[in-house]
């Protein structure tokens, strides 16, 4: 199959969350599945073209914008250690910035910069001579790259045959825009926009909304998210436009590229270790100790260590956490190390508690992606409380360092982690469900009395280590929808 994926972040080019993660996984699955894969992303400002060795190659594609047109110059670079080709696109007015989407409320012209990027991702595949079977659009930003594929390109002998597969990876995030200019910008015609239109949510132009409308096939990053998104608040005012979508809505399981987050051959960690030598994951949490400058000597490496590698929004649950992890901390039954940045009032609590507790407390404030593995290899515990969570990652990459996550049971944490229980042990975590301060601390107390309760304590984590979260799961799920989406334009 020919498959194009189309997204606004593919790691490690340009990462802000997951959808990276799984931009770069997923291609590479594919691919060694024999598949032929074109990942597109624009060329940002901030991506290292040297550092990759991203080139320019002789293709400047016009782009149909409104009633003119535009220009992509086309640079090529590959998927690090595969044959998959990346098409970065260049514009000087659109992407030449710092940034991605930018800071706090995002650049004013997002609407402009992605729709300009969709329609130059199809007329590039084509220059390309890129053919696909399947176009893969992810999130709000190429959304729109359905309805145009739908209505702009499909008479085109080229496109007459592709299908366009939508994946939702947060609803949190939709892409709501000015009628007018996205309708322009996006070559739609105006009269299309009216309201109850596939393109219209509440007088706003909806990215996401004409996303699930014009797919061929809908997907969601977890079974239990796919649920959640039809029939609670966590469809974000879309529950109607997934409900009418449900028979070609489908939950796929995210999951983990083992060759970047492999405790036995990760670059960034102190010391290889596997299910067979857990033992050296203390030298990994010893080394963890020392670069967090913390405590770090025998009688220290006792402590539990808490461990959380997160954007500081609301979405993670950082509010109900708080009263919890001080409690514990003033009862020095835990050390915290906590990297990430997002929302001030979350970040000021971080930097307050490590001043309260400067032995017990570390809080890196940005993005330190080194720092995230030695975090997963040498935390004992990882705490995810999330608000929602459509599937999360880190969880899953904890779990194969034998870390322990402590989770809300919502999307797909829910499908992700079991509870732990001692009379059967089984289970890879704890979970707990209520979203609120009480639960929280109930959960991390449980957690903290399996830390040295023996055989319970390696048993929950080699369960952890043993469960199979590999990408190849979700790659072949994924291969399955497009062949069901495809049938459609057979
Ligand atoms: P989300 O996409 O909602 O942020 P996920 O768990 O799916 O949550 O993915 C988050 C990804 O971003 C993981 O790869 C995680 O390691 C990474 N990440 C988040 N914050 C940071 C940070 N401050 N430094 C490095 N990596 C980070
Ligand atoms: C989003 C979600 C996260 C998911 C990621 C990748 O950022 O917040 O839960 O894991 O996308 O699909």
């Amino acid at each position: 199959m020919n498959i194009l994926v189309v997204a606004a972040e593919v790691a490690p080019f340009a990462k802000v969350g997951g959808l990276a993660d799984m931009t770069g996984a997923l291609p590479r699955a594919w691919s060694e599945e024999g598949h032929d894969v074109a990942v597109m992303l624009p060329l940002y400002g901030t991506i290292d073209v040297e550092h990759y060795g991203i080139v320019k190659t002789s293709h400047v594609v016009s782009v149909p914008v409104g009633y003119w047109t535009e220009y992509a110059e086309v640079w090529k670079g590959f998927l690090p250690d595969t044959s998959v080709p990346v098409y970065f696109l260049r514009s000087s007015e659109y992407f030449d910035r710092k940034g991605i989407y930018g800071y706090h409320d995002g650049f004013e012209d997002n609407d402009r910069r992605y729709l300009f990027f969709c329609r130059a991702a199809i007329e590039t595949a084509k220059a390309l001579g890129f053919q696909p079977d399947v176009i893969h659009a992810h999130d709000y930003h190429t959304a729109p790259c359905m309805p145009m594929l739908a209505t702009q390109y499909r008479h085109d002998p080229f496109y007459a045959h592709t299908a366009g597969v939508f994946t939702i990876h947060n609803m949190a995030f939709q892409g709501m825009y000015d009628p007018v200019r996205a309708m322009e910008f996006g070559g739609f015609p105006p009269s299309e926009f009216y309201p109850q239109s596939w393109y219209e949510h509440h007088g706003s132009f909806n990215a996401m909304k004409a996303g699930i409308m014009f797919a061929d096939k809908v997907t969601t990053v977890s079974p239990t998210y796919s649920q959640e998104i039809r029939w609670t608040n966590e469809g974000m005012g879309l529950q109607g436009a997934l409900q009418k979508r449900a028979a070609d809505l489908v939950g796929v399981l995210n999951g983990i590229d083992t060759s970047i987050w492999n405790p036995t051959s990760d670059v960034h960690t102190a010391v290889p270790f596997d299910v067979r030598t857990l033992a050296k994951k203390a030298v990994n949490k010893r080394a963890l100790l020392r670069e967090a400058r913390l405590p770090s000597g025998a009688e220290a490496a006792d402590l539990p260590v808490i461990g959380m590698v997160s954007r500081l929004t609301e979405q993670k649950g950082i509010p109900i956490m708080m009263r919890a992890v001080w409690d514990i901390l003033e009862q020095r039954r835990a050390r915290l190390i906590i990297l990430g940045s997002g929302m001030r009032e979350y970040e000021d609590f971080f930097l307050r508690a490590e001043e309260r507790f400067p032995e017990h407390v570390r809080f890196v404030k940005g993005y330190n992606e080194p720092l995230s593995h030695r975090i997963q290899a040498g935390a004992d515990l990882y705490l995810m409380p999330s608000q929602f969570e459509p599937c999360g990652l880190t969880q899953m990459y904890a779990m194969a360092y034998g870390t322990v996550p402590v989770v809300r049971s919502i999307g797909g944490l829910a499908d992700t982690v079991t509870h732990y229980e001692r009379s059967t042990l089984q289970g890879t975590g704890v979970r707990f469900h209520d979203y609120d301060e009480s639960a929280v601390a109930y959960a991390l107390d449980h957690a903290l009395g399996l830390y040295n309760d023996e055989p319970h304590w390696t048993q929950v984590r080699t369960n952890a280590m043993q469960q199979d979260n590999s990408i190849g799961v979700a790659a072949r799920h994924y291969l399955e929808v497009f062949s069901w989406a495809r049938e459609r334009h057979a």
